[in-house]
């Protein structure tokens, strides 16, 4: 009787480690764009204890295990399957964007298994950033058609480089995302989310400049930014 009733619980608790059920109800839903009086980047306890980890690429790189699957041992995901590519992305991009998505404020069905604090430590993730962070950019990323980038880099230099930099670098510092390198595919639609508020945690000052933008704009932005490579590579 004692066996049947631990045999039990043990198939319990291995049921509730997966996910819910095909549409990953698990994923929790914390309060985004789409709320009254959202603050983007509001201070996360999960993310000031990354932050203040005195990270070691090395442990970095044998914590990234369970990510590799999907970004790539170089970590330049894929870009059919829009797997962003990972490889210098900034520090405190990786780690708030990982946050995000645990806690609920940014939507990602498919890596929310992976993101818990059951499968990665706030201090791995620190860890994981480091490495990413110091990979090359590969460049070999997914790029548009480009038949519209004259329009693309006017729109870019005019709207995005004030936050995203000249070269598509980003700014660490403000945890402002690196876009160079990246996949044209996730580019566009992390726009296009982020303009129509299905990316939950977007910057609403960007989002009111997106605002303006045709599905053609930002496929042409996309297919510049998809281009770029910082300066000091
Ligand atoms: C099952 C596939 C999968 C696994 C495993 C996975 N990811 Fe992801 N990851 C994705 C997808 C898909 C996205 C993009 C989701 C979207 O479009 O919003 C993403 C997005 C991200 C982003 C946001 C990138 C950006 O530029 O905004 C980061 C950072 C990230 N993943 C890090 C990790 C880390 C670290 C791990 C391992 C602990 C991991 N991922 C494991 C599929 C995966
Ligand atoms: C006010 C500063 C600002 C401006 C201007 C801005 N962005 Fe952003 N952008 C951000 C921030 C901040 C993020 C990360 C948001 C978050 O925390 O998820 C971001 C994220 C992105 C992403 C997703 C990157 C990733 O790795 O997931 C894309 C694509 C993007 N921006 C495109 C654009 C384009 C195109 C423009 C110009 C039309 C633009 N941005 C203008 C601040 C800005």
């Amino acid at each position: 009787m004692k066996l049947k009733l631990t045999l039990t619980a043990l198939t319990l608790g291995a049921l509730t480690a997966l996910p819910a059920s095909a549409d990953f109800q698990q994923q929790p839903h914390a309060a985004g764009i789409e709320t009254y009086g959202y603050t983007w980047n509001s201070p996360d306890q999960d993310m000031n204890k990354a932050l203040a980890h005195k990270a070691s690429a090395q442990k970095g790189a044998t914590a990234y295990k369970v990510c590799k699957g999907c970004h790539k041992p170089d970590g330049s995901g894929l870009a059919d399957a829009e797997y962003p590519q990972l490889a210098g992305q900034h520090v405190s991009v990786i780690i708030k964007q990982m946050m995000d998505i645990r806690s609920g404020r940014r939507d990602n069905p498919r890596m929310y298994p992976f993101s818990g604090d059951w499968i990665v430590s706030a201090e791995e993730i620190a860890d994981i950033a480091a490495y990413l962070n110091q990979l090359p950019i590969p460049g070999s990323n997914g790029k548009g058609s480009a038949a519209t980038l004259a329009l693309g880099k006017s729109l870019y230099d005019k709207d995005c480089a004030s936050c995203h930099g000249k070269n598509g670098e980003g700014d660490g510092k403000k945890f402002y995302p690196l876009v160079a390198g990246q996949h044209f595919s996730y580019l566009k639609r992390e726009s296009r989310e982020s303009r129509d508020q299905g990316r939950r945690n977007a910057s609403p000052e960007m989002v009111k400049v997106l605002k303006s933008y045709s599905d053609s704009d930002i496929a042409a932005v996309s297919d510049y930014m998809s281009r770029l490579l910082p300066a000091k590579q």
